[in-house]
């Protein structure tokens, strides 16, 4: 047993989202999403795949809270389509998609799980992207902390914690510059820095409308967090490490924090013509939401190297692993900047994300050190090839050690004075995978079906119960 251990009221937890998991896509009078459009498009997603169906938690979810409740979970972190509330996006209400929320609040409070909301896991109602470019114009700020307010009041008194926005670095990337997520756009830099700031001022509002219902709520941002390690002590490379993290780490976490954009990397991006422009009313906007937010969300799956990158070097555009096969994602970086090579000293799981449980404790003393802010582990967790045997086990020890490993180090992170008051394990039950498909898994709860479908059966797989005895024993489990 270990000697370090979380305090009773630790929200052991576990994460999923609406598009990922609940299926349904066009049921109830639910509005149509850029993922729903975005998944026709050939060659978009691993195989095709969608989540027209997902893993049907829309029709399984009491099945699925049961084996939540029996793992002993004492919160669930779960996204709301946007496009279930408001079909449009704004204008009428869809009460049955309210209703479909309140049950799963319902079915968690009646366990003793804290529901954790997310607002925004990227599924956006397709009629913004038509009448305005969604994300693209201002004038989705409105709509957003609109969608917002009306859950705030919705579902004040049972729900205590939210999450504004998902991985905003993440779906701004991928939508704006990489092509991989809708809209599908291709370096656009500064509609990127522009799409940025207009989802920093809707979570900014977000957050200010939040404190005048919910003064004792809680709320923050979830951030797709992969801290960096020069690859050494030559000063070019310390100098391309610090200029990763001002671009790709405090760019993001700064604004949620601290009200504003790290000076550093503004001023470089101003000199590359791509800024966005800040009025000094949004600037006062930010930082109010800076002073309200409660905690920082941390997306923990990997850390980064950097080492400088000559401005002949890799780009922003290599290949990425969606397919498993280990070694076939590229080295990308800035020209002139940084890159980011693969780091010699650790593994790699088949999509060539990097294993590293001492980089979830760098995260946390970063946060601590620089924002002083309590910390929400909202996602961690390892994607992997799982084989059901004949007699429905899973056997899958290898999950076990990657979550054995990171809560051994955020235990030690605690210990070294970091406020956590949350971890979520991504995922509970399997789900989709936005661009992998359905192959990589990342549940305790194997769910039986692949990229072609399948009876939907839910079995649970080794880390569920391992997962269950680290919740009963405080963590002292963890070895
Ligand atoms: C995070 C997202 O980026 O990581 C999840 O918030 C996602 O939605 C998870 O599924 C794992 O990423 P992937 O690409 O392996 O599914």
């Amino acid at each position: 047993m270990n000697d370090l251990t979380m305090p009773k009221d630790f929200l052991w937890g576990s994460a999923s989202a609406a598009y990922q998991i609940e299926g349904a896509h066009d049921k109830d009078g639910k509005g149509i999403s850029n993922w729903d459009e975005f998944v026709q498009i050939p060659g978009k997603t691993f195989k095709g795949t969608t989540g027209d169906v997902a893993v049907d938690h829309y029709n399984r979810f009491k099945e699925d809270i049961a084996l939540m409740a029996e793992m002993g979970l004492k919160t669930y972190r779960f996204s709301i389509a946007w496009t279930r509330i408001f079909p449009e996006g704004k204008g009428a209400v869809n009460e049955a998609g309210v209703a479909f929320y309140e049950a799963i609040i319902d079915e968690c409070l009646k366990y003793g799980i804290e529901p954790m909301v997310t607002l925004y896991h990227w599924d956006l109602p397709q009629r913004l992207e038509r009448d305005y470019g969604g994300w693209e114009s201002p004038e989705i700020i409105e709509d957003f902390v609109n969608y917002a307010t009306y859950l705030f009041k919705a579902y004040k008194g049972k729900v205590k914690y939210w999450i504004t926005i998902n991985e905003q670095n993440i779906f701004t990337d991928f939508g704006w510059m990489t092509a991989m997520h809708p809209p599908g756009k291709f370096n656009e830099e500064a509609l990127y820095y522009k799409v940025n700031h207009h989802v920093f001022l809707a979570h900014a509002k977000a957050v200010i409308a939040f404190k005048k219902i919910m003064p004792d709520g809680k709320i923050g941002a979830s951030f797709a967090y992969s801290p960096s390690y020069a690859v050494d002590c030559q000063p070019k490379n310390a100098m391309a490490k610090i200029d990763y993290d001002n671009l790709k780490n405090f760019w993001w976490m700064d604004v949620y924090a601290y009200g504003r954009y790290p000076k550093n990397a503004y001023n470089y991006l101003v000199k590359q013509g791509v800024a966005p422009i800040v009025t000094e009313t949004e600037q006062a906007t930010l930082k109010e939401a800076a002073r309200l937010i409660d905690f920082m969300g941390v997306n923990y799956y990997q850390s980064a190297a950097v080492e400088y990158n000559p401005i002949d070097g890799v780009t922003r555009f290599g290949e990425m692993n969606t397919t498993g096969k280990k070694g076939t994602g590229q080295v990308t970086g800035l020209p002139g900047v940084y890159k980011n090579p693969s780091n010699p000293y650790l593994e790699t799981t088949d999509w060539d994300w990097v294993i590293d449980p001492s980089g979830l404790r760098y995260a946390c003393k970063e946060i601590t050190s620089r924002y002083d802010l309590p910390i929400v582990i909202s996602e961690n967790g390892l994607g992997a090839f799982d084989q059901k045997t004949a007699d429905n086990q899973i056997h899958d020890s290898y999950r076990i050690a990657y979550l054995n490993a990171h809560l051994k180090e955020l235990l030690k992170a605690v210990d070294e004075g970091c406020e956590v008051w949350a971890y979520c394990t991504w995922s509970f039950t399997d789900l989709l995978s936005w661009l992998n498909g359905y192959q990589k898994r990342y549940g305790f709860v194997y769910v039986d079906r692949d990229e072609e479908g399948g009876n939907l059966n839910r079995y649970k797989k080794d880390s569920f119960y391992w997962y269950k005895e680290v919740i009963a024993t405080d963590g002292a489990s963890v070895e």
